[in-house]
């Protein structure tokens, strides 16, 4: 018998229930073992849970899960970084196997973390950390020993790309489009951790670190969200025949990592343009592989909690051994050198030559008008990603309404309309 003892109980953790005990999968046939989740670690254990459970599994003291020797693995789906953290580092200190689905204490940790799981040859996995449902960190791991890995992006947050669907698609204004997010649950009350970008940042920190075999620091990753695009930015976008998505990438050359989290135009025919909803994509190019992509649900009850029971299955088989990646004991910083692009500006201003005197002032010459009708809209030529961060920054001091966009290198802007 397989004993697990989950830390949380809400939606991945009852999805995680769900399977583990439902009749109609192959899981335990295929193991031959028995497995039973005998303990529950939850804030509240009076609350109505979604899940019909025997007396006495739900307990407030995650001592009785972590100091329980006939615990063998431990699935931390509980979120937040400090106490996660604590319970994990706790869990391989008694000798147990951790699954994870919690990418900020994973973004935040990962580098002690495998060290633990290492030093007491102890399973670490947590595939359902990014891209929900994804199978993308298992396939990285394959990937990365074969491969060098130059590039890796994605559209890894649902909620920002159901808002950006609803205003390309229906028209809705960016307000508008959150509050429906809200309404049909994709968004939380407080939707800054998913509008910032904050999200995909911490997602990307996790795969950039794996495709890279270094762990990249989280907090250096350059992050801007989605807040700034309004009705008139999506109108130009469809005028350019692009899409905007959310999207995180990471570039390494040599020694060199580029990170960054920003919203992103691709061809209105691309891949990327129709991944639409609440569905994510990641693609990775390597120097055997060329490109993959790896498309599906990023989050929700059910996806999410099978990425986790993959986890497990994992475990119990012994598959988990080989992850002896990210050793090398030191965190590596993301910069944005290697982002070489165009960009898409729109500044609501009255005072165009002092927003051109920026752009000159930071070496951008080279740019084509789209409108300076109220607000001026232009795509400058390739230019360096800080050049743009430190236009962006001096924009912010004085205090104008903008918005910043990179293009994808293969967004044809040649045949732009100019409506001066
Ligand atoms: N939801 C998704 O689609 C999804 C997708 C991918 C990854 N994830 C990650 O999975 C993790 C769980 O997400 P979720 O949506 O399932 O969260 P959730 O619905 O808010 O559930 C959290 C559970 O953990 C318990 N809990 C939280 N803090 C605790 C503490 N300090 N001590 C004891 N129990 C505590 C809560 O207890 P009570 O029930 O008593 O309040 C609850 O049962 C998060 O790290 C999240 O980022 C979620």
């Amino acid at each position: 018998m397989i004993n697990v003892g989950l830390l949380g109980l809400g939606t991945v953790g009852s999805g995680v229930y769900e399977i583990l005990n439902s009749e109609n999968n192959n899981f335990k046939k295929l193991l031959g073992k028995d497995i039973s989740i005998k303990k529950i670690l939850v804030n509240d254990i009076n609350k109505k849970r979604q899940v019909k459970l025997p007396k006495g599994t739900l307990t407030t003291n995650p001592y009785d899960i972590l100091h329980d020797d006939d615990i063998h693995i431990v699935v931390e789906v509980m979120g937040g970084i400090d106490r996660a953290h604590d319970y994990i580092c706790e869990a391989f200190k008694n000798n147990k196997h951790v699954v994870t689905a919690n990418k900020a204490v994973v973004a935040k940790h990962m580098d002690e973390f495998l060290f633990l799981s290492n030093k007491y040859d102890k399973g670490f996995l947590f595939e359902a950390s990014v891209a929900g449902g994804i199978p993308i960190i298992k396939p990285l791991k394959q990937n990365v020993r074969i491969n060098n890995i130059s590039e890796i992006k994605g559209i890894l947050n649902g909620t920002t790309n159901f808002i950006l669907t609803k205003m390309i698609d229906d028209g809705l204004g960016f307000d508008e489009a959150l509050k429906l997010a809200q309404e049909l649950g994709y968004a939380e009350a407080d939707p800054t951790d998913d509008v910032e970008g904050f999200d995909v940042k911490r997602k990307l920190a996790i795969l950039a670190s794996i495709a890279f075999n270094n762990q990249i620091d989280v907090d250096s990753i350059k992050c801007s969200g989605i807040r700034n695009i309004n009705t008139l930015d999506i109108s130009m976008f469809k005028k350019l025949g692009a899409s905007v998505k959310l999207v995180g990438s990471a570039l390494c050359s040599g020694n060199k990592v580029s990170a960054s989290v920003e919203p992103l135009l691709v061809n209105k025919n691309s891949t990327m343009a129709t991944v639409k909803g609440a569905f994510n994509i990641v693609s990775i190019v390597g120097d055997t592989i060329g490109q993959l992509q790896f498309y599906g649900q990023g989050a929700g009850k059910k996806p999410t909690a099978n990425a986790v029971v993959c986890d497990i299955y994992d475990i119990i088989s012994g598959q988990y051994k080989t992850d002896h990646f990210i050793q090398n004991g030191h965190i590596k910083e993301a910069d944005l050198d290697l982002f070489n692009c165009k960009y898409y500006l729109r500044v609501n201003t009255k005072n165009i030559s002092r927003v051109l005197g920026l752009l000159d002032k930071n070496h951008i010459q080279k740019f084509t008008i789209m409108s300076m009708k109220n607000n001026l809209v232009l795509i400058t030529d390739n230019t360096s990603a800080k050049s743009m961060e430190i236009i962006s920054s001096q924009l912010k001091t004085i205090g104008e309404d903008f918005s910043i966009v990179r293009l994808e290198d293969d967004l044809n802007t040649n045949a732009l309309c100019i409506g001066i």
